[in-house]
């Protein structure tokens, strides 16, 4: 049995197989009310169906104005918590953890009415200048996330994700580059993670459940003027002494601008294993990754501990039994004898299972 194909405790997480769908804004809320749609039980239950181990539900705002667009998912309401339980339930039932990421989008919110960041610098010409958040305002996003993961909870998701990572919010604050505030949440390092450290604080304080993050690890400028990696690894620390169980390691997304390294195959591992390095608990890497000895080879030699694929899944939901295959994992399960019928390509084998036709 492959190691990537086989099952994994994660920080309580008992997972089928170390795969992990990442969350992908789909933008199927055509309502706007940021309600899960029939098109998101088809979507995320084909990767259930797929044999994806942990489903990532994508970015979900944790406010009206955090949401990345308004056609994003939301949870600041019950009528959006008894749906997503619907999805939850489905889900499980076709043998998947479930988790969601929360976000808020700041200064990247593109229909905000009242865009919020840590400091009034937009992202670009098309969006507007954001509103350099009160005192209050911090509160008050921060208690937005608390009530966001009580009702995720309440939907019986088995992992939370916060979403630090592509320039949102968080990631907003923790940049030099978009944080120039003077108070108490901007300045130094400590300052500047003190945002993201009263979120999670206040989350531990009510949840004790599994509890992930995404960071980006680099925004491609001038290393004088962004974190750097050991910023990051330091950060990682503290997160793993606020009671974060795995770190889930991605880049980009802060500023409007292209990678300034060449782009492969499993372009940002590398910024997983540094992570890896500087704290004990799991990492899971992102990007491009899509060819199984690969993904194997990131397991099996630590370089990451989870393998999170996103466009892969986008176009091949059956990608875990092709995986499968090239890996000659003979002990990997599809969904169930009549999906096992549709594995068969050849006549010989049809003939072998007794189904020649
Ligand atoms: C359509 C689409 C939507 C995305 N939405 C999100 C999101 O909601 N949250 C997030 O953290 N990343 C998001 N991403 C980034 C992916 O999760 C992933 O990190 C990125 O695509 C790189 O992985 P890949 O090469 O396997 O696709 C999105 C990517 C795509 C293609």
């Amino acid at each position: 049995m492959s190691l990537l194909l086989s099952p994994v405790e994660i920080a309580g997480l008992n997972l089928k197989n170390r795969v992990v769908m990442s969350p992908m804004c789909m933008y199927e809320v055509k309502k706007q009310d940021g309600v899960v749609t029939p098109f998101h039980f088809g979507h995320y239950g084909a990767r259930a169906i797929g044999q994806v181990g942990l489903i990532i539900i994508e970015a979900t705002g944790v406010t009206p104005d955090g949401r990345i667009s308004s056609q994003d998912l939301g949870l600041w309401n019950d009528q959006q918590k008894m749906e997503l339980k619907k999805l939850v339930d489905q889900l499980h039932y076709l043998g998947s953890q479930v988790s969601l990421q929360l976000n808020h989008a700041g200064r990247k919110a593109e229909d905000a009415d009242y865009p919020l960041a840590p400091s009034a610098i937009a992202y670009n010409e098309e969006f507007a200048t954001p509103n350099e958040m009160t005192l209050d305002e911090i509160q008050s996003v921060e208690q937005a996330f608390v009530d966001a993961v009580q009702r995720a909870v309440s939907a019986g998701v088995d992992m939370i994700e916060l979403h630090g990572a592509h320039g949102y919010l968080m990631d907003q604050f923790l940049s030099p580059l978009t944080n120039q505030r003077t108070d108490q949440y901007g300045g130094s390092l400590e300052n500047r993670y003190r945002f993201v450290k009263e979120v999670v604080e206040r989350v531990r304080a009510i949840y004790q459940g599994p509890l992930w993050i995404r960071l980006s690890l680099t925004n491609y400028a001038d290393p004088k003027e962004q974190n750097s990696i050991e910023d990051f690894q330091q950060i990682g620390q503290w997160l793993e002494q606020a009671g974060i169980n795995c770190l889930d390691i991605s880049t980009g997304g802060l500023l409007d601008r292209q990678p300034n390294f060449p782009i492969h195959a499993g372009y940002q591992t590398p910024f997983a294993t540094k992570m890896k390095e500087a704290v004990t608990i799991p990492v899971a890497t992102v990007g491009l990754l899509s060819d199984p000895g690969m993904c194997e080879y990131i397991v099996e030699n630590q370089q990451a501990d989870l393998v999170v694929l996103g466009r892969e899944l986008l176009r091949n939901p059956n990608w875990l039994a092709e995986a499968a295959n090239d890996l000659h994992d003979h002990g990997f399960k599809v969904y169930n004898h009549s999906y096992q019928r549709g594995q068969m390509k050849n006549v010989a084998e049809r003939k072998q299972f007794g189904d020649a036709k």
